[in-house]
């Protein structure tokens, strides 16, 4: 089921599959979605939820796997890859289609006022925390805590919003670059 309020923003280059299985995809106000978005129901029978005035730029790509649920006025640049999902491929003696997949490991949570810089990759079980950051070309797997900025891959903590100390990159508004 697709339900996208008034509201949002869609480019009509954005394509956004339905769900053949009843599992939900749901875009709330102010949200805005940039052209050669794919969001697609796979892997899994998780949701799609993404909060209010969170902006998605070009190239994501969203498998909704064990879900994704998105808070409010997050900022995710663009080619990122929401990928709450993995292949079993324990046995050498089945392919990884007769293995289907493994076991959820709670999909992928981002609380409200996270940036997520370009190219960044998000592996299920990932929850990121209000306010963090995330560096261009990470990798993020567990947990990312409030209002770090993370970066590499597997990511790592490089500091905080507000810390001093920090290029005056870091501790502006992490959207500031994006609206
Ligand atoms: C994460 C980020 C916000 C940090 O900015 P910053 O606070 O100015 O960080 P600095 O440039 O001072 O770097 C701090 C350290 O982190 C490392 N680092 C910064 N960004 C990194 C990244 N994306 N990947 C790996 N390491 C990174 C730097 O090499 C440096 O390491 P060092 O202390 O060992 O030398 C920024 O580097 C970034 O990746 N921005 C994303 C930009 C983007 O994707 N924009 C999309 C359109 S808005």
């Amino acid at each position: 089921m697709l339900i996208v309020a008034p509201g949002a923003r869609i480019s009509p280059l954005a394509d956004i599959e339905d769900s053949q299985r009843g599992t939900v995809i749901e875009i709330a106000d102010g949200v805005s979605i940039d052209s050669f978005v794919k969001i697609k129901p796979a892997g899994g029978s998780g949701d799609l939820f993404i909060g209010e005035n969170t902006t998605v730029n070009s190239g994501c790509v969203f498998y909704t796997g064990n879900g994704i649920r998105i808070g409010r006025g997050c900022a995710i640049a663009a080619n990122c890859t929401f990928a709450p999902t993995n292949h079993e491929f324990s046995a050498r003696d089945k392919t990884l289609a007769e293995q289907r997949f493994m076991p959820s490991r709670g999909g992928i949570v981002l609380e409200d006022d996270v940036w997520i810089g370009a190219n960044v990759a998000l592996l299920d079980g990932a929850v990121l925390r209000r306010g963090c950051v995330v560096g261009a070309g990470s990798v993020v797997r567990g947990e990312l805590p409030a209002y770090s900025i993370n970066v590499g891959s597997p990511t790592r903590v490089i500091g905080y919003r507000g810390q001093t100390g920090l290029s005056a990159a870091a501790g502006r508004s992490a959207k500031g670059g994006l609206q």
